[in-house]
């Protein structure tokens, strides 16, 4: 069992803002760890994997034996935030049997310690049922990647009175269908706001503005690890993508000039 469990973390609510990452490696999630037990209370193996290692330009080729092959990576070294693993695109929206089976398997291969899933309403079955069965839920609300082609690219949602209602609406019934915290993803920040007050489980902002529960960024977004575009609500934290440029040219350099490998880099 990990230390940060749904009951610890439906305790954040109202509390300081906390932060939370994506990962999909063992590398990265060695990293984490070693921030101390109390640094991360989830990592989300997010489906964003489809960009962020599989080169795709959207989360939707993301198959579920993917999902369940980082996932491992991620919970062999992971061992103290609640490591939530995303249902893929396809993985869920062809019945609640086919979702139902879909988190078993990242919960029984994976190791996951619960799941993620895009959707309000439509999910709500679907979320009791997992819950009943002690899966633990979070939601995803507002930009759902997974929509994308519904939605005619990544864009902002919420932004008349109208869809901040339906999506108030749709928090609640992901509260009341079981959810211990709901992903808020590319909404005006005073629906972010708003979505917080409404509900009494920890809502998790990513492009939701500041008053969300707690926040999640992409791990290569953060860490500066992003060649191409980063969007509007991610902060770089740090320059790793340089870095790593400056020691491969490095290595290329050493490599020309014949100073690497060295004589204590040699077996005589
Ligand atoms: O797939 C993902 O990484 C996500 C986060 C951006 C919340 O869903």
């Amino acid at each position: 069992m990990r230390r940060w469990t749904p009951l610890k973390i439906r305790a954040l609510k109202g509390k300081e803002a906390f932060a939370t990452v994506t990962c999909y490696d063992a590398t990265s999630a060695a990293l984490i760890e070693s921030l101390g037990p109390d640094a991360f209370p989830l990592v989300l193996v997010g489906d964003s994997v489809g960009m962020t290692m599989q080169g795709h330009d959207s989360p939707l080729p993301v198959i579920l034996d993917e999902m369940v092959y980082h996932t491992r990576c991620v919970g062999r070294v992971l061992k103290s935030p609640m490591l939530i693993a995303d249902l893929p695109f396809g993985s869920y929206q062809t019945g609640d049997d086919d979702g139902f089976r879909s988190a078993l398997r990242l919960i029984k291969e994976g190791g996951a310690d619960g799941v993620k899933l895009e959707g309000g309403e439509r999910c709500a079955t679907l979320i009791r049922r997992l819950v009943e069965a002690g899966i633990p839920v979070c939601g995803h609300l507002g930009l759902t990647p997974q929509s994308c082609l519904a939605m005619g690219g990544f864009k902002v949602q919420g932004r008349d009175a109208e869809a901040a209602k339906r999506l108030i609406h749709e928090a609640r019934i992901l509260e009341n269908a079981g959810c211990f915290a709901i992903v808020m993803e590319g909404v005006p920040s005073s629906l972010g706001k708003a979505v917080t007050e409404a509900v009494s489980i920890p809502v998790i902002g990513i492009g939701a503005g500041a008053d969300t529960d707690g926040q999640i960024l992409v791990w290569q977004d953060l860490l500066g690890l992003t060649m191409g575009h980063v969007p509007k609500f991610v902060r770089t934290f740090g320059s790793l993508g340089t870095a790593a440029q400056a020691a491969l040219s490095a290595y290329r350099a050493a490599v020309a000039e014949r100073s690497f490998p060295a004589r204590e880099e040699t077996y005589e």
